[in-house]
């Protein structure tokens, strides 16, 4: 009996520790998100002079809403073949969206 009572009550405190446990609270995972979302959002900015240097089939960056992709390892796998390239290093937001270039 005593021995029932013992391990009823380590099951006890062994479930408290788990349930209290900060690694296993959810605010533990949502600043853990929190600091990975800021360094996703931690930007670089370039200027155009630089992006014009990616202009190549092995070394392609395009811009797009303002934005700047290295689609290098996509040109050869782009469905719509080397059209990716026509702006490469250039502004491709008007090619990207399908509307006249
Ligand atoms: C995120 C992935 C993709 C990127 C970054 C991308 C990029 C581009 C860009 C930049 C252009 C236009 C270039 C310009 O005129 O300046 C373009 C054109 C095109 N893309 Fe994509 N593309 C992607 C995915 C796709 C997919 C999935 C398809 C088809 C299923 C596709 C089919 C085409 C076609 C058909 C054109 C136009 C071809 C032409 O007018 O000759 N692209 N793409």
């Amino acid at each position: 009996m005593v021995l029932l009572v013992g391990l009823t009550l380590l099951l006890g405190l062994f479930l408290a520790v788990l349930l209290f446990n900060p690694r296993h609270r959810k605010s533990g995972h949502k600043a853990k998100a929190q600091a990975s979302l800021n360094v996703d959002k931690a930007s670089k900015s370039y200027s155009k002079t630089e992006v014009s240097l990616h202009n190549k089939r092995t070394d392609c960056w395009i811009i797009i809403k303002n934005k700047v992709y290295d689609v290098t390892s996509y040109v050869e796998e782009h469905p719509g073949g080397d059209s990716i390239l026509v702006h490469a290093g250039d502004d491709s937001t008007e090619g990207f969206f399908g509307l006249p270039t």
